[in-house]
């Protein structure tokens, strides 16, 4: 009998053991919508870009072992409200709306909205907007800034579930034009000279806007990821990771203010 009493007690430690060292409990799921080149994106199956590199060496700083999901755009926020990941980095622009519901880590990327049409089309204000089909995602700042201008749920707008379904729908002539972040819009047009595609920006209405990761309210990660941010920014990793996906030196003045 106590013999039967050892085992099992020994039986249990190793399957507690094995529970403790075989699941992901130590690691923090990172959520991402990886339809974002060249911030996000799946090449060969595997998440790459800017924020996925930048996410690496801010783990790497601040010792902590993550996993990266591939959860989508709307379900990356719906994670973040049910507490079922640590954290998002899906180039999440840093808006009044989401600070309501999200904490948000200091700024890493500065953005700006751009509108993406056919060199055929003539737009010349925000105005000539009106009477044009636009494609934006769901839930994103390119949709808000177009709902701003033509009216919340206006017929004229298509949303998609990701950006790469935008293009896709502005390649296949469905709308007329795309309205997102400008390194995405800028990536896009490259990949695909024979689109003969232009862009468009307004300055007052496209504000510049900051990426930063997105945690669900009250995280005790944020302060953690601050201060690795900072010191991948102060060590030049941040510029090192900026030059190999843009080419040119990153202003990291803006970001430390
Ligand atoms: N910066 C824009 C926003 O926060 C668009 C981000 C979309 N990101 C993505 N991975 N699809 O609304």
């Amino acid at each position: 009998m106590k013999l039967m009493k050892v085992l099992f007690a020994a039986m249990m430690v190793g399957v507690l053991a094995i529970a403790a060292g075989c699941g992901n409990n130590d690691k923090i799921v990172v959520a991402t919508d990886a339809a974002f080149a060249p911030f996000e994106y799946l090449d060969k199956g595997e998440i790459v870009g800017f924020d996925v590199d930048i996410l690496e060496a801010v783990m790497a700083e601040a010792g902590l072992e993550y996993e990266l999901k591939n959860t989508g755009w709307d379900p990356l926020f719906a994670a973040l409200d049910d507490n079922q990941v640590g954290f998002g980095i899906s180039g999440i622009s840093i808006t009044p709306d989401r600070m309501e519901s999200y904490d948000f880590s200091n700024p890493y990327f500065e953005s700006k909205l751009l509108a993406v049409f056919p060199e055929s089309l003539k737009i010349s204000g925000m105005q000539d907007l009106a009477g044009l089909k636009i494609g934006v995602q769901n839930g994103t700042t390119g949709q808000e800034a177009v709902e701003k201008i033509l009216g919340k749920n206006h017929s004229a707008i298509s949303k998609y579930d990701s950006t790469a379904l935008a293009f896709m729908s502005l390649k296949a002539g469905n709308v007329d034009v795309v309205v997102t972040d400008n390194t995405v819009a800028e990536e896009y047009i490259k990949n695909n000279p024979n689109d003969k595609l232009q862009t468009y920006t307004d300055p007052t209405l496209f504000a510049p806007e900051y990426y930063a990761m997105a945690f669900p309210k009250g995280s005790e990660l944020k302060a953690d990821i601050d201060a690795a941010l900072q010191k991948v920014i102060e060590s030049g990793k941040y510029a090192e990771i900026f030059e190999k996906w843009f080419g040119y030196a990153p202003n990291t003045e803006v970001l430390l203010q």
